[in-house]
């Protein structure tokens, strides 16, 4: 059970068309303690399909069954013709047998709505010489636009700052309701801190599931928060990808960065076992890369995500170190724009020409009355940003103009 899990971390990191970076480290010790099989209990999704994706001409289908399974999904340009079929990765010649199922379709068309459903058929018992399968469960079945990333203009939300208050999923996307947006983005502290898959899958990804996440796709970065607990070793697993990483699209490249705790590495609440300023460290030797490369340099713009402001978010330890580690790379490589979350007070922070050369966006919460919907759009010559609180009044907005 073990090794099938740690698979599952595993294919977190084995995605192609994405400049990943590194969370859920490959150490057995990072595997989840699944239920042992029962054969009296129900086999059944317990949750999904819930969609992400790095905009590669690929998509993530996940979800979670209640034992393990072997799953794939059916799919197709019609809804009654699901010709195709794609599993797992599969990882030393093994396809995955887990709870926990990520199937990534590739070479996927621009602009072309696929139908799909997902498929998982129950394995009752593994012994060496002799699998026994039980049930056969299908979803429903569902449809995704593959969204060209070639196209002129682009648009997405940003949610920040949840803290298990799952309700505040579908209040904040009710604000942008009838827009077709190509991802949403969680910019981080969707939790306090990880207990449990209940507290995953009931305060984020069915919530998900209901409003969105079977047919658009969503972009997840940590926060802080989500590095706490007895659970955060194993919340990678459930993601397709949480750490930090880039892509383009349209006319944005895309930066999402990770930025770790927001005190230092030694204080006594994470007792010895984290190892975040050496983690930031390393993705500040990535940006240094990533703004070398030509699809930075060439985008007409550069969007950078990340949980804890690299500017006006106190003191700390965290803040600090993001300031020191990120600013003057994102100066030098001109970034037009930063959206972040982490001080539970929204603000449009314009740029600063000693400090920040560019405006940094801090979305609200989690409080009512605090909490905040960041709407973007960008085409070739401008980028809007418009927040919302959560009575729908905009509160802060921004308009960056190609260079
Ligand atoms: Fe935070």
């Amino acid at each position: 059970m073990k090794e099938d899990l740690l698979k599952e971390n595993r294919r977190t990191f084995l995605k192609g068309g994405l400049v990943l970076g590194g969370l859920a480290l490959l150490n057995p010790q990072n595997a989840i303690s699944n239920p042992v099989n029962k054969s009296d209990e129900e086999f059944k999704i317990i949750t999904g399909p819930y969609l992400q994706t790095n905009f590669g001409n690929g998509i993530s289908i996940l979800w979670i069954t209640s034992k393990d399974s072997a799953s794939w999904v059916e799919y197709g340009e019609s809804p009654d013709s699901l010709e195709k079929k794609a599993y797992g990765k599969s990882d030393l010649g093994l396809k995955p047998a887990s709870r926990l199922n990520c199937v990534k379709l590739t070479g996927l068309k621009p602009g072309v709505i696929y139908h799909y459903r997902i498929v998982s058929k129950e394995i009752r018992s593994f012994q060496p010489y002799k699998l026994t399968y039980g049930e056969t469960v299908t979803g429903s079945t569902e449809s995704f636009l593959n969204t060209d990333t070639a196209k002129n203009e682009i648009s997405f939300v940003m949610l920040n700052d949840i803290h298990d208050r799952p309700k505040s999923i579908a209040h904040l996307l009710d604000l942008d309701k009838g827009n077709k947006r190509d991802f949403i983005f969680f910019n981080g502290d969707v939790f306090d801190y990880q207990t449990d898959e209940k507290q995953i899958v009931d305060h984020m990804i069915q919530p998900c599931v209901d409003y969105f996440a079977r047919t658009t796709p969503f972009v997840y970065v940590r926060g802080n928060h989500e590095t706490r607990g007895k659970f955060a070793r194993d919340f990678a697993a459930y993601f397709d990808h949480v750490g930090y990483a880039a892509f383009t699209l349209g006319p944005v490249r895309f930066v999402i960065l990770d930025t770790g705790e927001d005190k230092e590495d030694s204080h006594p609440v994470y007792a010895g076992i984290v190892d975040f300023d050496r983690y930031l460290e390393e993705q500040a030797m990535w940006l240094e890369q990533e703004i070398t490369h030509k699809e930075f340099k060439n985008a007409p713009f550069r969007v950078v995500l990340m949980h804890i402001p690299p500017r006006y978010s106190g003191d700390a330890h965290g803040a600090v170190h993001c300031t020191e580690l990120f600013e003057p790379i994102m100066n030098r490589g001109r970034v037009d724009l930063v959206l972040s979350g982490h001080t539970h007070q929204y603000k449009v922070h314009a740029p600063d020409k000693k400090l920040n050369n560019y405006p940094i966006i801090i979305g609200g919460g989690p409080l009512e009355g605090t909490r905040t919907l960041t709407r973007v759009t960008a085409n070739k010559r401008q980028m809007l940003v418009s927040m919302l609180d959560d009575s729908g009044k905009e509160v802060g907005q921004y308009r960056v103009s190609a260079k």
